[in-house]
């Protein structure tokens, strides 16, 4: 095996998605405490304190408490790299969290194991699948009476349309949860209770065929065990790697973050059955990993994480080949060479400088104004991934600016705010450039924008909402098109790209249309448009 080829089995990029609570701060916090990252995990009680050892970077951040930002973190566990994608678990912010899952080879599914699937969940989930990632689904809060692990996982199906294989099967719940029973190894993890899980979980390992079983956890508990196994086996979903990787079946886990109980197992398990770095289409084919050009896409960029610096750091999901610090490389859309200086890891608030990066690394860029969301950044032959999506917002507005004679500062704020895809602008279709409709997925980044406009730009702005809740882009023959009945609540706009858009008041109206026009596609997604 090539030195390329070494690290890139090494490695796992992924991404935690949940509804908010799940426990998703918490699951984060212990994987970096098993892959010593951080010495001791702080309790999630001491919640200011965790805060600032993971993302808070805005201003507007840290006043509202919650987070907006997605942080990459990158730990290594025996002998693999695992890159994090941590996405931010407010509803508000999901569009960020929908772009991270295209720099992500497969997903770990959070879920409180009281409530099941939950909205988030829903529209997450929905984007892995679209993506046809490896989903991995860990139920979590085992520590706390729960719902029936069956239950759930018939929950997984009716909600989700997927089918779950355990992998783990947890020996009781709430008071009375010991641990987990291991399918593959047939082998029972119990679990010392730790201290607010500070510490790596001592385990005790049992055999499923041990003669004294029912002394260790109970007979009651033992035969429970031993009935749920038998079920799962002659009933069950079988653990076909083949279905993983095509995301049609999830192995599913059991734990609880919070007293570390089966994460480091979970760990374990994800290596050895999660993708390692996948290629990605570019226009003329595939880009395998392994090809030796560095070539990487651009997934998100984020301005000012640092007050002091004022910068914008574009985040680049590395495709193949090996990256190098300084390096000189293409962007095909401007056709600019770039020196790739500074290149950044980023853990915490703590930059570190990278002086190489493999395939499904990521790393940070900071040089101003040269990257857009989305772009490729190559050596070797100009090339142009594809497959980098829009998502249809759900909220719209229009910005006033409060004062004429910052106009210009105004429209460039609007402009920068929309390549780093924080807002998307839609126009009158053949009005000229009016003022724009903004549109959101979710409705505090509007907030975000004003306080950007301010802090960054100096422009004060007002704004006016706008009644639609749904967008879709529409694409079909010019015929039907024209035929199109739109009645009331309805505008037709295009996009920055010139992209035909309908925004709709409600979903009622909009499904009626859509029923009513067979020969149109309506897309909630917009991909390479
Ligand atoms: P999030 O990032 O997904 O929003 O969730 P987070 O980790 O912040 O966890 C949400 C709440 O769930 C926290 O409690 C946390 O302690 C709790 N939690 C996470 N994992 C587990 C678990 O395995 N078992 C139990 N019992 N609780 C868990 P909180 O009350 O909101 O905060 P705090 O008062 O504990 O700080």
């Amino acid at each position: 095996m090539s030195d390329l080829e070494t690290e890139i089995a090494r490695r796992r990029t992924f991404a935690i998605i949940s509804h908010p609570d799940a426990g998703k701060t918490t699951l984060t916090e212990k994987l970096l405490l098993y892959g010593g990252a951080i010495q001791l995990a702080g309790s999630v009680t001491a919640k200011k304190n965790r805060r600032q050892a993971t993302s808070d970077w805005m201003e507007l951040e840290k006043q509202r408490g919650i987070s907006i930002t997605s942080t990459v973190l990158q730990f290594e566990y025996d002998g693999c790299v695992l890159n994090l994608l941590d996405t931010p678990g407010h509803q508000d912010f999901s569009e960020d969290t929908y772009r991270t899952l295209v720099a992500a080879d497969s997903a770990v599914m959070l879920i409180d194991n009281a409530r099941g699937v939950e909205p988030q969940t829903i529209k997450l989930f929905a984007v892995c699948r679209q993506r046809g990632i490896p989903i991995f689904t860990f139920i979590n809060k085992m520590d706390r009476p729960g719902l029936d692990p069956l239950d759930l996982m018939a929950n997984l199906e009716e909600v989700l349309g997927i089918r779950s294989a355990p992998v783990f099967w947890p020996i009781g719940d709430g008071d009375q949860f010991q641990g987990v029973y291991d399918r593959q190894s047939s082998q029972l993890h119990l679990y010392d209770r730790v201290q607010h899980g500070a510490n790596k979980a001592p385990v005790r390992i049992v055999d499923l065929s041990d003669p004294t079983l029912d002394e260790i956890i109970g007979s009651g508990p033992a035969q429970k065990l031993r009935d749920d196994i038998e079920l799962l086996d002659v009933a069950g979903e079988p653990l076909d790697p083949e279905r993983i990787a095509k995301g049609e079946i999830t192995p599913l886990f059991f734990g609880s973050a919070v007293t570390n109980f089966g994460v480091e197992r979970f760990l374990k398990r994800f290596i050895d059955l999660a993708p390692t770095p996948t290629s990605r289409p570019a226009q003329g084919g595939e880009i395998e990993p392994s090809e030796p050009e560095f070539r990487g896409f651009v997934f998100k960029i984020q301005a000012n994480m640092d007050p002091n610096h004022r910068d914008r750091v574009a985040f680049l999901r590395v495709v193949s080949g090996r990256f190098e610090r300084d390096m000189v490389a293409l962007n095909p859309r401007s056709k600019k060479s770039v020196r790739l200086t500074r290149p950044q890891k980023l853990f915490a608030s703590d930059r570190e400088t990278v002086d190489v990066a493999y395939p499904g690394d990521i790393i940070g860029l900071t040089n101003p104004g040269v990257f857009q969301l989305g772009d490729t950044v190559c050596t070797g032959a100009p090339v142009q991934f594809r497959g980098f999506p829009r998502f249809a917002p759900e909220h719209f507005g229009v910005l006033r600016n409060r004062k004429s004679e910052k106009y210009k500062q105004f429209q460039k704020g609007i402009e920068q705010l929309s390549e780093e895809g924080v807002v998307q602008l839609f126009h009158e279709i053949n009005a000229g450039r009016t003022e724009p409709i903004l549109g959101v997925v979710g409705q505090l980044q509007f907030e975000v924008i004003q306080f950007r406009l301010i802090s960054e730009y100096g422009v004060e702005t007002s704004l006016d909402r706008l009644p639609y809740g749904h967008a879709r882009w529409i694409q079909g023959p010019e015929d039907a098109l024209r035929e199109v009945y739109w009645g009331m609540g309805t505008r037709r706009v295009e996009d920055s790209f010139g992209n035909f858009v309908c925004l709709f008041e409600s979903q009622w109206g909009m499904n009626h249309i859509i029923e009513n026009n067979p020969k149109l596609r309506f897309l909630s997604t917009a991909l390479d448009l």
